[in-house]
């Protein structure tokens, strides 16, 4: 992968990039008045990362739409919680002020940025990518992005994103150690009409989610262990999540699995 600068880049684009390179094992390339197309032939590389002024672009190919961090949805429905509206997610995971979230599949971030709002100054999320590309595209967009209100932006400073694998990481963890652990795996059966998902797809981890990985988030959660599935999907029943009741028109599902008081060591 290259890793360049746009054509009149500041001191601290130049240094971002030449961060990045270093942490992707990309090669770092001198923009100059290049061309993306030029610049993919003459080091016969068509992945490109590009450092701009306020964000990252990642190019599969030069001709392609890149793929950047961008709220989107997440600024919608953050917006409807600011209203006093619902948002599922929030609702049935049971999130709260001060809660501490644990995003296993931060993908574009979008979840975890309704979650972050969601959980307030006092609760923290942390998202776990296990794509390098994907991970730094979100985690300075995250850093750097402005909406014009300034608690969606703290909202988006807090999260923290982490590069790993959930099933290490989760072994990783002591029990109890999060409220609420979060999967939005990618479909078993992708969703077609979600085309706001099409630019994450061919950098995205396909791999299922094992029986094993929900045990260590069982584990490690205090309230509950929820996922997102295509409404219609087997996996709730094989990973052993309750199904919640959606609109039947309604392409995605979500499962839970509440926590049981885990039990307490006994006072010698
Ligand atoms: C459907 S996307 C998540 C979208 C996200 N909820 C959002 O709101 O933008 C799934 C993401 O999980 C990541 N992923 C899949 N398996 C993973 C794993 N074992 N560890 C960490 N991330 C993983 C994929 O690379 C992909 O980016």
């Amino acid at each position: 992968m290259i890793v360049t600068t746009t054509e009149k880049p500041s001191a601290s684009a130049r240094l971002k990039a030449a961060e990045l390179a270093g942490e992707l094992g990309g090669k770092l390339v001198e923009r100059r008045n290049r061309t993306l197309k030029q610049l993919s032939e003459r080091y016969s590389d068509a992945e490109l990362l590009v450092v701009t002024s306020g964000e990252l672009r990642y190019y599969r190919e030069a001709s392609e739409t890149p793929l950047y961090f961008h709220p989107s949805m997440a600024y919608v429905r953050v917006k409807r919680l600011r209203k006093g509206e619902r948002d599922p997610l929030v609702e049935l995971s049971g999130c709260r002020p001060g809660d501490s979230v644990l995003d296993c599949t931060a993908g574009l971030g979008s979840d975890a940025v309704v979650f972050s709002y969601a959980a307030g100054p006092e609760g923290a999320v942390t998202a776990l990518e296990s794509e390098p590309v994907l991970c730094a595209v979100v985690r300075e967009g995250l850093k750097s992005y402005r909406t014009e209100l300034p608690d969606v932006n703290e909202a988006l400073r807090r999260i923290e994103m982490v590069c790993a694998d959930h099933a290490s990481y989760l072994t990783s963890l002591p029990d109890n150690s999060f409220d609420i652990v979060y999967f939005d795996p990618m479909f078993r059966q992708p969703v077609t009409e979600s085309s706001a998902l099409e630019p994450l797809r061919a950098l995205a981890n396909h791999e299922a989610l094992s029986p094993e990985t929900i045990a260590q988030a069982v584990r490690v959660a205090r309230k509950k262990v929820v996922i997102k599935e295509k409404n219609n999907s087997p996996e709730f029943e094989r990973l052993g999540f309750e199904r919640c009741p959606v609109k039947k028109t309604s392409a995605v599902g979500y499962g839970v699995i509440m926590i049981e008081p885990k039990q307490c060591k006994q006072p010698t």
